[in-house]
């Protein structure tokens, strides 16, 4: 204790030490109910390190859920989002919501997308860089959000998938995600089911094949629309008071610095990004991280403290783009991702390697990684305080509107875990 509080007459310290329990005793215990607009990402650690910390994260059974009506939504994108060709409809989102957030699909029972594109956590996840497969297995690169992945044209951190609809086989078969041993295995759990094998003999003239699964799920991926947002409103919806001035100066900077050759936008909507891939060094200067001599632990997002014990890591081989045109010119290179929702999507890059958006800034700041054969077109920018906070108040203003009713609207199925079905 300082000194100042030290001379603190004994009297008021009981007022005070009163005062802050009442506090915390009024402080109404409301998880998953934050301020309008704002999600709650994972439990709050205030406190953890104390013995009388108590969780206030509930049993996703008894989170309310509400639903969205996402085909209007996909009918009518919201401001700032380009029309969406062949808008999925209520039924095909409904069958695929629930299967995005079905654990059976999983080998084991145990994993469903929904666990590593976490709905609460903007569709991706935040308290890891990569995440955590099936059994615990090791999976090397961070998963993207999904906001608005209906847009692009390609798919993955290396652009090697083009359809939502054939992109679900890649985590269903992969052995370290969620482990199911060949698509028919799949289709025949699928089938078994007293909901999903009627429904898909209603809905699709071949009933369940490989393509109408992946047409299911892809329809609700699409529909997960997210824009709207105070630049939106500002840019696009011409509302003079919908953007900070810190947020304006930051739009501006993000243009003379260039940003907006990779992220993009146009007169009539932004997606941030196009759909490019390029070596910005990110890669590089992981590996050169993780080649150094001293053995280094992942505590939290981009929190590496380094150990004495040797620890055998799993190899993360990560050629990018490389890896699917078996180009050298193509190592390491990935793909611009969009920024829309940035400030939800913690922590950055294809590996996850950057923990905050002041870290992106950083690296941006310094040219990019410290690679040698990095995009040419990337240079030191000698930003100023103010123009790096500004940078990051104009990233924060592309958070859209519906990103906790988009959270709410998932949880309005059943998570899928069997053993606690009726
Ligand atoms: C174990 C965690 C995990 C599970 C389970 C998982 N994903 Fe992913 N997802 C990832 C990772 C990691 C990537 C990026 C992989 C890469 O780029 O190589 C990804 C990428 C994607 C992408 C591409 C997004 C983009 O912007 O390119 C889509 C779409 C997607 N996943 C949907 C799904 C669906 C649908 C399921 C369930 C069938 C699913 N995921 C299950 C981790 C997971
Ligand atoms: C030459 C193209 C290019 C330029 C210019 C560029 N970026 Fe990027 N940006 C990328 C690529 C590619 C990635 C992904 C790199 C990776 O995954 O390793 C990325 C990633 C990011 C991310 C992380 C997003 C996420 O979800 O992981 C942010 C934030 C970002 N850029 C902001 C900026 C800002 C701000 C500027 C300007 C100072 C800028 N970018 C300039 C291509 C570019």
């Amino acid at each position: 204790m300082g000194r100042r509080h030290a001379r603190l007459p004994t009297s008021r310290v009981v007022v005070l030490l009163v005062g802050l329990l009442w506090l915390a005793a009024a402080t109404p215990d409301e998880p998953h109910t934050p301020p309008p607009g704002q999600l709650i990402p994972g439990d709050p650690r205030d406190g953890y390190e104390s013995a009388g910390f108590q969780t206030r994260s509930r049993q996703l059974h008894a989170v309310p859920g509400t639903r969205l009506a996402l085909a209007e939504l996909a009918a009518q994108p919201p401001l700032g989002l380009p029309p969406l060709p062949d808008p999925p409809t209520t039924d095909l989102i409904d069958l695929g919501r629930r299967l995005f957030y079905d654990r059976g699909l999983s080998a084991n029972g145990t994993l469903s997308c929904g666990m590593c594109h976490v709905p609460e956590q903007a569709f991706t996840q935040n308290e890891l860089a990569t995440p955590v497969g099936i059994e615990g297995r090791f999976v090397r690169r961070n998963a993207p959000a999904l906001y608005n992945v209906a847009y692009r044209p390609r798919l993955f951190h290396d652009g090697r998938e083009t359809s939502l609809a054939a992109q679900i086989w890649s985590p269903l078969l992969a052995g370290n995600e969620m482990g199911n041993e060949d698509r028919d295995s799949v289709l025949s759990l699928v089938a078994a089911d007293p909901i999903y094998g009627p429904a898909f003999d209603n809905l699709f003239a071949d009933g369940l094949t490989d393509a109408t699964l992946g047409n299911a799920i892809a329809a609700y991926e699409r529909a997960l629309l997210s824009a709207n947002s105070p630049f939106d409103r500002w840019y696009y919806g011409g509302d003079p008071e919908a953007l900070s001035p810190s947020a304006r100066r930051g739009f501006f900077t993000f243009t003379a610095a260039g940003c907006h050759r990779c992220h993009t936008f146009s007169n009539r909507h932004a997606l941030f990004t196009d759909d490019a891939l390029y070596r910005t060094g990110v890669e590089y200067a992981s590996r050169r991280r993780e080649a150094s001599p001293v053995d280094r632990l992942q505590v939290a997002p981009g929190v590496v403290i380094p150990i004495q014990v040797s620890v055998p890591t799993p190899d993360r081989a990560d050629d990018g783009a490389e890896e699917v045109t078996g180009q050298v010119a193509d190592r390491w290179r990935y793909r611009t991702p969009s920024l829309r929702n940035v400030a939800l999507t913690a922590p950055y890059m294809h590996d996850g390697s950057l923990a905050t958006l002041e870290a992106v800034i950083s690296f941006y700041d310094a040219g990019g990684g410290d690679d040698p054969d990095r995009e040419p077109s990337l240079a030191p920018l000698g930003l100023t305080a103010l123009q790096r906070a500004d940078l990051i108040a104009f990233l924060k203003s592309l958070t859209g509107d519906n990103v906790v009713a988009l959270a709410a609207d998932a949880r309005s199925v059943p998570i899928g875990d069997r053993r606690a079905r009726p």
